[in-house]
C-alpha cells in the first residue's frame, strides 16, 4: 500500500535532480521544465549562487522563533516594500497561508478601526484559485465547500469579468475584493489592466479593500516584479508565495501601512515563517531578480515565446485555439484535450500543467535562454503534429 494520502494524481515520473531548465529522469531522460513545480521554481533547478546563500545560511542558523529579533527577515521585508506599494510584510509557509492573513487582516481593519461590525464580507470570483485552508476555500465558492460539508460566512463569490454584478453586488457589508490580476488554475485567465483600475475605482468609491493574490502570477513571472505593476493602480493588500524561495517554502502577505496598523501583538503569527533560513533564500532571490537588465530578458525572451506559440497555434488550429496570458505565465487554450496534450508533450520530454477552462499551461523558468525557448517551440510544434495524425 502507498501510505502517502491519495490527493494528487501522479504521473509515473521521478526526477532524482535538476539544472537549470531542466529535470532528469531515474531513466536517465532529460526533461525541460516548462511546469517549475507550478512556478515555483523561476529561476531553474540548482542555481549556483541559491545553493551557495542556502549553505551558507545552513551552517549559520536554520530557524528562530519570531519573539526575538531577525535581520535576514527584516532586509527581506523592507526589500519586498521598496518593490510595491507596501510597508508591512508577514511571512508564512505557504501562498494558502498569505491568503488566510490577508481575510483576516482585511476583516480586523474594519473591525479595529472603522468600528464596523458588519464591514467583513470578502468578494471574489469563479474560477479563481487561493488555495485550500478553509479559509481561502471559501474564497472559491459555495460548491467547494459543500464537499466538505462546510460552509464559511460573509463570503460573496462573483462570475469572473462581469462588472456590473461587482457593481451592485459591493455594499454597506463589503470589507474586501479578492482577485488574481492573472488566474492561474482558473486557466491562466488575465484581467485587463483597465479592468483592474475600475475595480479599484469600485473598491475607493466604497471604501473596500483590494486585495491581489499574486501567489502564482506574482514574483517577476509577467517580466515586471508584480502582475499589478502592469497597471496604474495599487492594491492594499498582496498575497505571495511560490517563486520567492525558489523551492523553499515561504510566503508573505503585504500591506500597506493604513491596513496593516490594524493588526497588533498576537492578532497573527506563524511558528516557521520568516525563519533565518527562508528569508536569505528568500533575498538570494531577489538579489538575482532585482540585477541589472534582469527583467528586459525576462521580456525579451517571453515576447520571442508568444511570438514563436502564435506561429505554431496559426498552423494548428485543430490543437491550439489560442495562446493566453503575460511574460513566462501563458496558456494553450485547447481544441483537443488539454490531459491528453501534457501527456504527449511529455513524450517530447517537455513538461507542462493543464489548467481549467481547458487549457495547458506554460509556467517556464523565467531565466530561459533563446535556445531553450527555441527548444520548446520544437517540442511543441512535435506535439501538436503528433496529435494531428
Ligand atoms: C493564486 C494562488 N493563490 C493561492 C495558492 C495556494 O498556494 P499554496 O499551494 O502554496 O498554499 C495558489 C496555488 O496554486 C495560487 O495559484
Amino acid at each position: 500500500m502507498n501510505n502517502i494520502l491519495p490527493t494528487y494524481p501522479r504521473s509515473e515520473l521521478t526526477f532524482t535532480h535538476g539544472e537549470g531548465s531542466y529535470l532528469y529522469e531515474k531513466s536517465g531522460e532529460k526533461y525541460l521544465d516548462f511546469g517549475t513545480g507550478i512556478a515555483v521554481n523561476s529561476l531553474g533547478y540548482s542555481h549556483p549562487y541559491l545553493n551557495q546563500k542556502l549553505r551558507e545560511q545552513s551552517e549559520k542558523l536554520w530557524h528562530l522563533s519570531n519573539v526575538y529579533q531577525i535581520p535576514e527577515q527584516e532586509l527581506l521585508a523592507s526589500r519586498l516594500c521598496n518593490l510595491c506599494f507596501a510597508d508591512y510584510a508577514f511571512f508564512c509557509n505557504s501562498g494558502t497561508e498569505a491568503v488566510e492573513a490577508s481575510i483576516k487582516i482585511a476583516r480586523r481593519y474594519f473591525h479595529k478601526t472603522k468600528k464596523s461590525k458588519v464591514k467583513k464580507e470578502i468578494i471574489s470570483f469563479s474560477g479563481s484559485f487561493h488555495g485550500r485552508t478553509i479559509g481561502a476555500l471559501a474564497a472559491q465558492g459555495p460548491e467547494k465547500m459543500e464537499t466538505f460539508n462546510t460552509a464559511v460566512n460573509d463570503f460573496k463569490f462573483l462570475e469572473f469579468g462581469d462588472h456590473e454584478l461587482l457593481k451592485s453586488s459591493i455594499n454597506e457589508n463589503t470589507a474586501a475584493v479578492i482577485i488574481e490580476p492573472i488566474q492561474g488554475e482558473g486557466g491562466v485567465r488575465e484581467v485587463p489592466t483597465f479592468c483592474l483600475e475600475a475595480i479599484r475605482k469600485l473598491c475607493d468609491e466604497n471604501e473596500v479593500l483590494l486585495i491581489f493574490d499574486e501567489v502564482q502570477c506574482g514574483m517577476g513571472r509577467t517580466g515586471k516584479m508584480f502582475a499589478y505593476q502592469w497597471s496604474n493602480i495599487e492594491p492594499d493588500i498582496m498575497t505571495i508565495a511560490k517563486a520567492i524561495g525558489n523551492g523553499f517554502p515561504i510566503g508573505a502577505c503585504l500591506t500597506s501601512k493604513k491596513v496593516g496598523d490594524a493588526m497588533e501583538f498576537g492578532s497573527h503569527g506563524s511558528t516557521f515563517g520568516g525563519n533565518p533560513l527562508a528569508c536569505s533564500v528568500g533575498n538570494a532571490v531577489l538579489d538575482l531578480m532585482t540585477s541589472p537588465k534582469f527583467f528586459s530578458e525576462v521580456v525579451t525572451v517571453s515576447e520571442k515565446l508568444l511570438l514563436d506559440l502564435n506561429k505554431v497555434a496559426n498552423d494548428y488550429p485543430d490543437i491550439i485555439e489560442g495562446i493566453r496570458g503575460k511574460g513566462f505565465i501563458l496558456g494553450l487554450k485547447c481544441n483537443i484535450n488539454n490531459e491528453d496534450f501534457v501527456k504527449q508533450a511529455r513524450k517530447n520530454f517537455i513538461l507542462t500543467v493543464k489548467a481549467s477552462d481547458n487549457v495547458v499551461r506554460l509556467l517556464p523558468p523565467i531565466n530561459l535562454s533563446n535556445s531553450e525557448c527555441d527548444e520548446a517551440i520544437d517540442k511543441i510544434r512535435s506535439t501538436c503534429k503528433e496529435l494531428t495524425s
